[in-house]
């Protein structure tokens, strides 16, 4: 249990702007910072940041919060997640966040520091002597200095004794070194898998290095490339090269860009492009597409040009479907090369133009298999239309899918009516599932503010801007909020004014946050609406009085009707309709 004061000691410290901009790509405007918001589909920059009150909003969809806020629903992660990941992002160390690490099992913590410390001597060991014919191996493929500093690029020494000896030195035992799959035992030596080879270090989704990928820097008959076998800390199946750099990069540049190997990662770097992961020359996993998910940007699909590159495009593309991500294709056009070949041939123009070249998901589908039947033949258009109409049966956009059927009609000759029919028979019920990039929110009604509304919302505002607007409301104990909603935000706001000597937005929104249910999130929302609102007062005692005593004279002239209101509100129908009764009985007695 981490205690709400270093949680608010972790908010004070943190900073909105850095915190979000380290996500989403945020502009500067006036005194306020705007970003494109993440949590619905839109292209337009409607999320408000504040560095000032440490908040943000959303004009368009109403999401709101404070840091923990954006972090928990940008992650989809609980709220105490997302308090730890921000300390983690600030540096804010405390031994109450430390009790989580100490869970994670100390073999792993142990591992982990293994690996480090392995990856800090390769490195070394390329600026070494020793290290001079990989680096001239590296620098002749055109990976430059820069480039081998960036992907932390190492070499294990062509002494296959020296890496382990240098280890030990640091204290790691032979156990230890052999946990992590970087040693082995031959003919009555410890040797280093890696040794003679150029390290690729490899990193978790976690940014921790687990392990490392390799390559031979002589043309010889030994593995071009040697990987950690699989072990407590690394397994291929969930593991993308690059993740630990695209993910800074992602949302900045739009797009994540996936590719077979490591060289092509170094020719998009080269292109201009680093939100790029490879999925290091085996297929995509589930693992692996929850992972790409997580980064919240559209994937482009870069794999090599031949044929298995591009028929593992299509497999690709059917692991994104299922999680819902969206992705095009990298047209390639009659070139089966792959993106390093391309860069070295032809050099990064012409690399950057190609993979701005790209294709709708749809027509990459449908252009990879109409390359595959003879469309002369009967049998040929036949085995089209049938390899086709299961891909196209799929599709929910009716105007994707109608282009499709189209399409497939004119290279066919088979009338839509029996495309569509024969899609129709493979129509199931769609799927309920949330569509990429949306949360949704229960929109504040944009309805007419009554005068009463707009008299308590000028109030609120007030006392969100100003601690004496709060000494004041609370002194004049007999005017009260009518709506409940209200009312509640100015008792919260007095608690923490009482508690804390000071009220402050971000503190109001941590404590809603921790009682984490549906209430708690529309009043975020309202609280958040009402500071972004662009009529906000400023606090003067006269200002303040004037509100109280409109807010007093609006509640005179509707008593009745706003005790019922406040009587019934959160209570269930049976309740309110009885209360209703007892409303409607009283309105009689009056007359
Ligand atoms: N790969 C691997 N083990 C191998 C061969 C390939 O792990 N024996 C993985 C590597 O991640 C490699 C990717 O599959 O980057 C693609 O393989 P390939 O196209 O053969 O390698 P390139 O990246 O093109 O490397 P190079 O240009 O150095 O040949
Ligand atoms: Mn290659």
């Amino acid at each position: 249990m981490i205690s709400p004061q270093v949680i608010e000691e972790i908010r004070k410290q943190a900073d909105i702007v850095e915190i979000i901009s380290s996500y989403i790509d945020v502009k500067k405007k006036g005194n306020q910072f705007v970003a494109v918001c993440p949590f619905h589909a839109d292209t337009n920059p409607s999320l408000s940041i504040s560095r000032q009150l440490q908040i943000y909003k959303c004009f368009s969809c109403q999401a709101g919060g404070n840091v923990f806020t954006f972090v928990q629903e940008y992650e989809r992660i609980p709220f105490i997640d997302a308090v730890r990941k921000v300390a983690e992002m600030i540096g804010y160390s405390s031994s109450e966040l430390d009790k989580k690490e100490r869970s994670v099992p100390s073999e792993v913590t142990n591992a982990l520091n293994v690996v480090k410390q392995a990856n800090e001597l390769y490195q070394y060991l390329l600026k070494s002597n020793d290290g001079k014919q990989a680096l001239d191996y590296l620098l002749e493929r055109g990976i430059s200095q820069e480039m081998i500093d960036y992907f932390e690029l190492g070499y294990s020494s062509s002494n296959p004794e020296l890496s382990i000896k240098l280890l030990r030195g640091k204290g790691i035992e032979i156990e230890q070194l052999e946990k992590v799959g970087i040693l082995k035992r031959s003919q009555g030596l410890f040797t280093d898998i890696f040794t003679g080879r150029v390290t690729f270090p490899i990193y978790n989704e976690h940014s921790e290095c687990i392990g490392f990928s390799s390559r031979r820097i002589i043309n010889n008959d030994e593995a071009k490339y040697v990987n950690s076998p699989n072990n407590i800390l690394f397994n291929k199946s969930n593991v993308l090269y690059n993740y630990q750099n695209a993910k800074k990069e992602a949302k900045r540049e739009g797009y994540l860009y996936i590719v077979e190997g490591f060289m092509d990662v170094f020719a998009l770097y080269q292109a201009g492009v680093k939100s790029c992961v490879a999925i290091m020359g085996t297929a995509l996993t589930p693992s692996h597409a929850k992972m790409i998910k997580k980064l919240n940007v559209p994937v482009r699909l870069c794999l090599d040009g031949d044929e298995p590159g591009q028929h593992a495009m299509v497999r690709v593309g059917e692991i994104l479907d299922v999680e819902g991500i969206e992705y095009q294709v990298v047209d390639y056009g009659k070139s089966t090369q792959d993106p390093d070949e391309i860069l070295q041939k032809y050099g990064k123009d012409i690399l950057k133009k190609l993979l701005n070249r790209v294709l709708d998901k749809y027509d990459f589908i449908y252009l990879y298999y109409k390359k595959k039947f003879d469309l002369s033949s009967s049998i040929g258009r036949r085995q089209f239309a049938e390899t086709l109409i299961p891909q196209v049966s799929k599709i929910k956009d009716e105007i994707s899918r109608d282009i499709l059927i189209n399409r497939l009609s004119l290279d066919t000759g088979i009338t839509k009516d029996i495309l569509n029919k024969e899609c129709a028979k493979l129509v199931q019920k769609p799927e309920q599932k949330a569509t990429f990039n949306t949360i949704q929110y229960t929109p504040i009604k944009k309805s007419k503010k009554s005068k009463l509304d707009n008299i308590q919302r000028a109030t609120l505002m007030m006392m969100l801007s100003s601690n004496e607007a709060i000494k004041d409301y609370q002194a004049n104990s007999n005017i009260n909020f009518v709506d409940p909603l209200y009312l509640e935000i100015a008792n919260y706001m007095i608690d923490i004014l009482e508690t804390q000597h000071e009220f402050d937005i971000g503190t109001l929104i941590s404590v809603l946050q921790q009682s984490n249910n549906q209430r708690s999130q529309t009043l975020i929302s309202t609280i958040t609406e009402l500071q972004s609102n662009e009529y906000s007062q400023p606090y003067s005692k006269v200002a303040m009085e004037d509100n109280l005593m409109a807010l007093k004279r609006e509640y005179d002239k509707n008593k009745n009707e706003f005790k019922f209101k406040n009587e019934t509100y959160g209570k269930d129908y049976g309740e309110q309709a009885k209360i209703l009764q007892d409303y409607v009985d009283s309105q009689k007695g009056d007359k």
